[in-house]
């Protein structure tokens, strides 16, 4: 399966690459998989993510979905973002990359949920540094569940 159109064109021109001075919110994971890493950095105010950008040392897609993902949570609200189950959440963010990116081949799979993972590591800290551990807590438990997104790829590559 080929890269869709739409990451061919976020991989070549991302959105939102760089770096915001004294974010209200960062966050960076090492994919374990592959090793890829990716930054985000968000600018927050009243609860509103007013911007945010990224860096990555990372494949393609993670670069078309990190490129996809700040660009959908830019003028959103937090608590829009984190409303609902655990399942609804993860589910919620990784869709705001998918959806736009289109079908993703197998072994790629793991790169959106990473991306999302990336993102709920600076909301937690965001949320820790305003005090609102129990939130924050519940943000950071959330990280090794969106791991089991991962394993989506494998499904299909084995049915394949
Ligand atoms: Fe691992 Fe893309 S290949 S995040």
């Amino acid at each position: 399966m080929e890269l869709s159109q739409k990451t061919i064109e976020h991989f070549r021109n991302p959105q939102n690459v760089g770096e915001i001075e004294d974010p209200e919110g960062t966050g960076s994971v090492l994919n374990p998989i592959c090793g890829d890493k990716t930054v985000i950095y968000m600018r927050i105010k009243e609860g509103v993510i007013e911007d945010a950008k990224f860096l990555s040392f990372g494949c393609a897609v993670t670069i078309a979905s990190a490129s996809v993902l700040t660009e959908k949570i830019k003028g959103k609200k937090i608590s829009q973002l984190l409303s609902g189950s655990d399942d609804e959440v993860i589910s919620r963010l990784i869709n705001l990359i998918e959806s736009e990116l289109g079908e993703i081949p197998p072994a790629k799979l793991h790169c959106p949920p990473a991306t999302v993972q990336v993102f709920l590591e600076a909301i937690s800290g965001y949320l820790e540094k305003g005090e609102e551990s129990p939130l924050s807590s519940r943000i950071k438990g959330l990280i090794p569940q969106v791991s089991d997104y991962y394993k989506r790829g494998e499904k299909t590559e084995e049915a394949t």
